[in-house]
């Protein structure tokens, strides 16, 4: 009976290790994560950039935008149309010229 009683206690003990190691105190501070993939990406300064930020991020990094090609002006008012019909990006007619300026200064070729 007394065996068992120290098995017990032993058992216990062990648990309550277990229990203290796993215990995880939390942050102290604020606490920041990078998730892969966007590094050095942000959109490039310039005429139109706050726009392309507040219509482009959304639903995605910039990430999209600068993995691309060099696109001509052509080529990326398709894109911000695409975005517009094929995905429902919320973006008026009155948008997408500056977006179409910035994006094509920045990330085409006239
Ligand atoms: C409503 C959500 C939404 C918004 C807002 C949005 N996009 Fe997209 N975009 C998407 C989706 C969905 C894809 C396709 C993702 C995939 O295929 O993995 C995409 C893909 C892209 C691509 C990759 C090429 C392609 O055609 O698939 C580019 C470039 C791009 N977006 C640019 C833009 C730009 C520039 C803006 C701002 C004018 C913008 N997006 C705003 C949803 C959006």
């Amino acid at each position: 009976m007394k065996r068992v009683a120290i098995a017990v206690a032993a058992v216990l003990l062990l648990g309550a290790g277990v229990a203290a190691a796993a215990t995880v105190a939390p942050p102290k501070g604020p606490v920041s994560i990078s998730l892969p993939g966007d590094a050095g990406m942000a959109f490039k300064p310039g005429p139109g950039v706050g726009a392309a930020q507040a219509s482009c991020l959304t639903c995605h990094s910039s990430a999209y935008v600068s993995t691309q090609p060099v696109l001509s002006r052509a080529q990326w008012t398709a894109e911000v149309v695409k975005m517009r019909t094929a995905y429902g990006a919320p973006i008026t007619d009155a948008q997408v010229p500056p977006i179409v300026d910035y994006l094509t200064a920045q990330y085409g070729k006239p």
